[in-house]
């Protein structure tokens, strides 16, 4: 079929690696032969978009068609621009790709008129924004450059999914994680791009990633009223150039800006509830990982033993079974005295899983008390938005399309023939 992308080993055109990245390993793997919906990274060069870039690598639907990092390496090839951060090479496939350019575009009402939105292959509106060809495009941008470039790429029919944080609050943007609230993607058919086959999709927080994961079981069996929240947050979390490594070498700090007032929005936008949340956040010297010591006032009367059972018995709803970046039980349960670690824990499940220990009773005014530890640059972001784009494609039944259409979906249409 003319212009399908077939899959070659590891990469386009590439071997498979000999050493598979752990992030790399998603169920099923490509298969010979089988086309694959191409994906733009925005962002590719930081440290969420180098994870993104690596879970791409070998992906059973999705292959890397495009890259797009800050003016300052555009018109690069990627291998040779990127500072290449999270351990191994960055794969070859996508080492000799040429990085486009994203930067902020200025505002267009018109982008958010339906069916009206903004063509980036048009040369005097297009501006600075990337000119795509990929129908997914993956966002690891900067929330100030991704405000505008996401809603105009979204315009022009792209399904966007982000981890920026622009978009998540805005009424009409499903904040997705696929195990709690899959059916939030139905949210797409309502949003201003609807008509020009574009969606905006997020995913929450890199904190709340886990935290809504660790609750969701826990609201469903016995309800939560408030929550107190203290993070441990990676140095990882800042970004590639976010901290020096004097401000934090054996220290910690109490404060990141902005993020406090996210937590308790986001996590209350993901599990549909009203939960009182407190939170205090702190940037701890750990590279991977971040910790949440949550407290929690229960609706109805639980035990520790009976909250550990909810958690253990937890499993994805169907949509989420189907979707090869998500482990089948995405919540290890720690049993030690000691655990979860960011160390021994953020990797689990290839980084997916949400690892739970130190389940005890608290004191009032509340009722249970755990920790938690979560990968921020994998669940909390690039598998979190990957996870999402999947849940996006199979809703849509977006690889029938690519196959039909060589690639340029332009108009997606719901699995099952109705607009949703
Ligand atoms: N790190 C995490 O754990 C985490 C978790 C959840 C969500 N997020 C969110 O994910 C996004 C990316 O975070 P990150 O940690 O990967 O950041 P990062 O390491 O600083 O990477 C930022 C990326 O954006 C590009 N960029 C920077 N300034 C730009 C500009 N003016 N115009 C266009 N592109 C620009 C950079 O390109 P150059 O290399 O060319 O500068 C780089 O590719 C942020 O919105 C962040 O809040 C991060």
């Amino acid at each position: 079929m003319p212009g399908e992308v077939e899959v070659r080993g590891g990469g386009r055109g590439s071997r498979e690696p000999a050493a598979v990245p752990r992030e790399a390993v998603v169920r099923g793997g490509p298969a010979r032969g089988r086309s694959r919906t191409e994906v733009a990274v925005l962002g590719a060069t930081g440290v969420v978009g180098q994870r993104l870039v690596r879970m791409l690598d070998g992906h059973p639907l999705f292959c890397l068609a495009e890259v797009v990092g800050s003016e300052r390496r555009a018109g690069h090839r990627y291998g040779e621009a990127v500072k290449w951060s999270i351990g191994g090479d960055p794969p070859p496939g996508a080492a000799g790709l040429v990085l486009g350019e994203a930067r902020g575009l200025p505002a267009r009402p018109e982008a958010r008129t339906p069916g009206r939105g903004p063509s980036l292959r048009d040369p005097v509106r297009q501006g600075s924004a990337p000119s795509l060809r990929s129908p997914v495009v993956v966002s690891a941008l900067p929330s100030t450059v991704a405000a505008e470039t996401e809603v105009a790429l979204a315009g022009a029919g792209h399904v966007v999914c982000t981890n920026a944080s622009p978009h998540r609050m805005r009424p009409d943007t499903p904040l997705i994680v696929p195990e709690v609230n899959p059916g939030a993607i139905e949210g797409v058919a309502a949003q201003p791009w609807a008509g020009a086959g574009g969606a905006l999709v997020a995913n929450p927080n890199c904190v709340v990633a886990g935290l809504a994961l660790a609750c969701a079981p826990i609201e469903r069996a016995f309800g939560i009223e408030a929550a107190t929240v203290v993070t441990l947050q990676a140095v990882s979390g800042a970004g590639l150039t976010g901290l020096g490594a004097v401000e934090i070498t054996g220290n910690v700090i109490p404060a990141i800006k902005g993020e406090e007032e996210k937590i308790g929005p986001e996590l209350n936008k993901v599990l549909g509830t009203r939960i009182e949340v407190s939170v205090a956040v702190n940037r701890v010297p750990v590279l991977d990982g971040h910790t949440a010591h949550v407290f929690l006032k229960l609706g109805s009367r639980a035990a520790p033993g009976d909250v550990a059972r909810v958690l253990e018995d937890f499993r994805p709803p169907a949509a989420a079974r189907a979707l090869p970046t998500l482990p089948a039980r995405p919540l290890v349960l720690r049993p030690e005295p000691d655990r979860p670690q960011p160390r021994l824990d953020a990797d689990a499940e290839a980084g997916m899983a949400v690892s739970i220990g130190r389940i005890r009773a608290a004191p009032p005014p509340h009722d249970i008390a755990f920790a938690v530890v979560a990968h921020n640059g994998i669940r909390g972001a690039a598998g979190a938005c990957l996870a999402n784009a999947e849940l996006y494609a199979a809703h849509h039944n977006l690889h029938a399309q690519t196959r039909r259409t060589g690639g340029a979906v332009k108009r997606a249409q719901p699995a099952g023939g109705q607009r949703t």
